[in-house]
């Protein structure tokens, strides 16, 4: 039976791909900080541990892995990552993980792993025109992210390129673009626009308003989990390391995503724009790269995406308002 080692289990896109390796067959080891908060865990083994511990990386990579996969990170959307309140932390945290596991993996004779990188590495000089954002693998360079959590993916990146070409491992690293699904981050300051808009249109009446931070001219492109986890495990078992794109390149303005939102729930609502975090004015994924050397590239619409995560985060506003009455 193929094994597989799942570091992030207990979050958004480290449960969903427990739950796609179960499938295929997997052994699954999931590690985390905690368990998943919305359902349970699929893994054989759950171990709960911090990952910036070098002593609980050498722990859990104390048997043979054939995937080993690095999800965990200190992370969130515009609402975390872009006020610079959690720099420092995010900076220490996530570069910590990728050290500790990087080494504990090496010294263990692990062949390769996935790391999951993401599209705010890419420079904001390139992403000030929300109608034509450039985020080709090759505009990586001279590198100027917009926020520090693009900085340590930027470092990290290069890190398992480094221990691919100095100690020979088959690292394969991903730059994911805004991923978005049920059983994701949905309130709390963490969540990412799609969740953001799901919760205030679900919980905004027919003909009421809902905020929006910045002007909603903004631009980005969303991806649905499912398509996510297709390319995280055709890249893993491919021969190109990347870094690749991994998104969707319907590109769309805030506001659209709104329309698209309240039109899946039957409203009609007014956007209210007010001050709020922004990060970088447009952004879109550039998949002439993952099609070429995986011979695959997302499809699937926005839209069939945003049906099945606001029928999640709905019924989660609808358990909420019935526990807290
Ligand atoms: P998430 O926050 O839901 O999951 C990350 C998990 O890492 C959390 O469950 C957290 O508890 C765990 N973690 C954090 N610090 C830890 C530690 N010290 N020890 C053990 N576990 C720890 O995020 P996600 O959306 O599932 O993202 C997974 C990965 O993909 C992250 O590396 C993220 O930066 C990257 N990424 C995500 C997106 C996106 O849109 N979701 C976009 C780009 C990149
Ligand atoms: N989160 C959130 N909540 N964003 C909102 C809201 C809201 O209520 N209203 C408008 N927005 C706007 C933000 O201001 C930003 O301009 C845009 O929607 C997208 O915000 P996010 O989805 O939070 O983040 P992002 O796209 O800037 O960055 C995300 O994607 C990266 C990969 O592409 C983050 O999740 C990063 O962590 C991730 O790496």
């Amino acid at each position: 039976m193929p094994t597989a080692l799942v570091c992030g289990a207990g979050g958004f896109i480290g449960g969903h791909l427990v739950k796609r390796l179960k499938r295929e067959g997997f052994w699954v080891r999931g590690v985390d900080l905690k368990f998943p908060p919305f359902a349970d865990t699929e893994a054989d083994d759950f171990v709960v541990g911090d990952l910036r511990d070098q002593n609980f990386c050498k722990q859990i990579t104390d048997r043979k892995f054939d995937e080993v996969y690095q999800l965990a990170a200190d992370m969130g959307g515009a609402g975390y990552i872009f006020t610079g309140e959690h720099d420092a932390d995010v900076m220490h945290n996530s570069a910590t993980i990728n050290l500790n596991m990087l080494d504990a993996c090496q010294k263990r004779n692990v062949r390769g792993m996935f790391y999951s990188s993401s599209a705010c590495m890419y420079p904001e000089h390139n992403q000030k025109d929300p109608d034509n954002p450039n985020c080709a693998e090759d505009s990586a360079y001279p590198a100027a992210p917009d926020s520090e959590y693009g900085w340590e993916k930027l470092f990290s990146e290069r890190l398992y390129l480094a221990y691919n070409r100095n100690y020979g491992m088959r690292n394969r690293v991903a730059r994911y673009h805004n991923i978005f699904g049920p059983e994701g981050t949905w309130e709390g300051g963490k969540e990412k626009a799609p969740a953001a808009v799901c919760r205030k249109v679900a919980q905004a009446s027919n003909h009421g308003e809902v905020e929006i931070w910045g002007d909603g001219t903004q631009t980005r492109s969303f991806l649905y989990i499912d398509e996510c986890l297709e390319g995280t495990i055709r890249l893993t078992r491919s021969d190109f390391e990347g870094p690749v794109n991994v998104g969707s390149e319907e590109m769309v303005t805030i506001n659209q995503l709104v329309d698209i939102v309240a039109d899946i729930a039957g409203k009609k609502l007014n956007k209210k724009h007010i001050p709020g975090p922004l990060g970088v004015r447009g952004r879109n994924s550039d998949n002439r790269l993952i099609g070429q050397k995986l011979g695959w590239k997302p499809s699937a619409t926005l839209r069939s995406g945003l049906e099945k995560t606001y029928e999640w985060i709905e019924r989660q506003v609808r358990s909420n308002t019935r526990a807290a009455a």
